[in-house]
């Protein structure tokens, strides 16, 4: 992951650097850094821990310079300490860095025994000292980087500077994203868009493999056979604004409250509310014909497909494959011709997503994405793409993304059905319907806001927390105990309902609180029977239903809360399910104190494998 910048300027550099690195934090938040070439050298300043503890040291000792580089970092070689920090220098390069050097150690050794002398744990640093070596032979800096290149094995970005010389940047991109900025006499580069939008609209994405040297006049792009490539120059839409927490105490929370309105700005992609019909844009594929469906994501974005799953074959009647993209890229699965290939991702950066989207390229598969980040590497390499409109998500853990997604592959779920016969006229109608009502829905389970806030106090006290859910819900169980987990610190599973007697059910004792999710549908009494055995166990069970589902329940037990969700249609329940797990976490969070919008060992965008 981390977040790289570059400012070749015609002013001072560091405060924009700075600047640039708050909109790149998402990526991870470490440790931070900035060097600048001055005049002697090469100068820098690093802190551990998040970006404001950079800009405290800056405050106490400002860093002059008019050309410089900047890095956010989530750790993966050494651990994250102002020494591990980018910008590694030696005494004629400083080298920002995202990704992985796989082959850092055999260069290291070879280096060390040349005498060269390490100051970090990290491979990053290693590069710098191999482009001293070359330099050192008498090689340009372009020369060094030039022959540096195929040395180095793995995924990663680079930006590179060098003493003495004020127009001049280096940076080459190998799996991890890295675009060019083109300014009014200045040149920059960015891990995205994002954070070069306050500087710059017109914006270079280089492609797998380029690597670019840029002066003030502009930029010299190259192939990895060395040959110098035209690239395209965008305008980005990407906007530059600071985005702010309104009158909310954290973004997680003023995201969740998003939802009634990014939910509706998506359905209006696709749902006709008068005719009751839903439309899918003109896609690459005859879905009519499709064999297979393979859905890939990670995370969240995963449970998004795992819902989906249940919606495409209930629906439109096709085989559904899902699965953990990171697992999925190794396995060597066999793929049928004309199959259609889905990814599901809020950055469309992720890594482990985007190897599988090329992996089922290279096997022919049509590639449809559902994305939230416009002109991302996914949807720049996908054949069609079905866009989430929840906006800029800032809160590290997905709320708002998720909920968009499931409201997008909803709608693909009913255009796909319809396009193979499987729907009736009606059917698609109380489909649509039930989905035009999910915004007003949303904005009513943010009404049980106060009440999810009081339970969550017994949740805050619990070691480990376990979820359940069958069918669709199963997902959603899965996505509540994710989101505690990674805000809360708090040890959470979710199970399927069903399996629990087969093992986690051991599990259960008087502090274990369990959180049920069990909409009235076609499988809440074999849900409700899992609980009645929770119960009869000792459990204290959380129980979300509808006011049908909560009677039926209280009729044989007694769960310890419960939380009264509206009745829908069981077809949009994972959506509306979604927000009491979400704002449970949420309150559970704050009541531990931890860092809600930015927890520890995470980041937004998982650009390693
Ligand atoms: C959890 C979370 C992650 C992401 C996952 C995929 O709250 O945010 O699990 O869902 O890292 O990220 P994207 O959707 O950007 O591919």
């Amino acid at each position: 992951m981390c977040g790289i910048i570059g400012i070749i300027g015609i002013q001072d550099v560091s405060d924009r650097l700075v600047d640039g690195l708050k909109r790149l934090e998402y990526r991870g938040y470490d440790s931070a850094g900035i060097a600048t070439l001055v005049d002697s050298g090469i100068d820098r300043r690093r802190a551990e821990g998040k970006l404001v503890n950079l800009e405290n040291v800056l405050s106490d000792s400002p860093l002059a310079g008019i050309t410089g580089i900047g890095h956010t970092r989530w750790a993966t070689h050494g651990v994250p300490s102002e020494n591990n920090a980018h910008p590694h220098m030696t005494d004629e390069t400083a080298i920002v860095h995202n990704g992985i050097i796989e082959n850092f150690q055999e260069l290291r050794d070879e280096l060390a025994k040349k005498g060269r002398t390490f100051d970090s744990d990290t491979d990053t640093e290693v590069v710098a000292h191999l482009v001293h070596a070359y330099l050192d032979e008498g090689l340009s800096p372009e020369e060094a980087v030039a022959k540096m290149l195929p040395k180095v094995e793995g995924a990663f970005a680079f930006v590179m500077i060098f003493r003495g010389q004020h127009d001049l940047m280096i940076g080459a991109r190998r799996g991890s994203p890295l675009a060019i900025g083109y300014g009014e006499g200045e040149m920059y580069f960015g891990s995205d868009a994002m954070a070069l939008a306050p500087l710059t609209r017109k914006i270079c994405y280089m492609e797998e493999g380029d690597w670019a040297v840029l002066t003030r006049e502009g930029a010299k792009v190259m192939d990895t056979a060395g040959n110098v490539v035209d690239r395209p120059v965008v305008q980005t839409a990407v906007s530059g604004a600071v985005i702010g927490k309104g009158n909310y105490r954290h973004f997680m929370l003023k995201e969740i409250y998003e939802q009634p309105t990014v939910i509706g700005d998506t359905l209006s992609t696709m749902l006709h509310p008068a005719q009751q019909t839903i439309t899918l844009p003109d896609l690459p594929v005859d879905l009519k014909d499709v064999p297979k469906v393979t859905i890939n994501a990670c995370g969240t974005a995963f449970y998004a497909g795992m819902v989906t799953k249940y919606w495409l074959e209930q629906l439109a009647r096709v085989p559904v494959e899902v699965d953990m993209a990171s697992e999925f890229r190794y396995r060597n699965p066999p793929l049928p011709k004309d199959g259609l290939a889905m990814f599901v991702s809020q950055s469309g950066e992720t890594m482990d997503t985007l190897e599988a989207l090329r992996l089922c390229k290279r096997e022919g598969q049509h590639i449809l994405s559902v994305l939230n980040m416009p002109e991302s590497t996914m949807d720049r390499e996908s054949d069609a793409v079905l866009m989430t409109h929840a906006g800029p998500e800032i809160g590290v853990a997905s709320t708002k993304a998720f909920t968009t997604q499931l409201t997008v592959l909803a709608c693909f779920a009913i255009g796909m059905a319809k396009a193979r016969g499987h729907l009736t006229r009606e059917r698609e109608a109380q489909l649509a319907s039930a989905l035009a009502e999910v915004p007003g829905r949303v904005a009513e389970i943010l009404n049980h806001d106060d009440h999810i806030a009081e339970i969550a106090q017994k949740v805050a006290e619990a070691r480990d927390v376990l979820y359940l859910g069958r069918g669709p819900s199963f997902p959603i169980a899965l996505e509540g105990a994710l989101k505690l987990k990674e805000i809360s610190y708090i040890h959470a599973e979710g199970y399927a309902s069903g399996e629990m007697k087969h093992g986690p059910i051991a599990l259960l004792d008087e502090d274990v609180p369990v959180v049920v999710i069990a909409p009235s549908d076609e499988l809440y009494e074999k849900t409700a029977s899992n609980v009645q055995e929770a119960i009869a166990r000792g459990a204290k069970v959380i129980f979300i239903s509808d006011k049908e589902g909560i009677e039926k329940m209280k009729r044989h037990s007694n769960p310890m809360a419960t939380i009264e969700l509206p009745k829908v249609d069981p077809f949009v329940a994972p959506i509306l399910y979604t927000i009491p797990v979400q704002l449970l976490s949420y309150h559970t969070a704050v009541l531990k104190g931890t860092d809600v919008d930015q927890p520890r060992n995470l980041a937004k965008s998982v650009t390693v494998e």
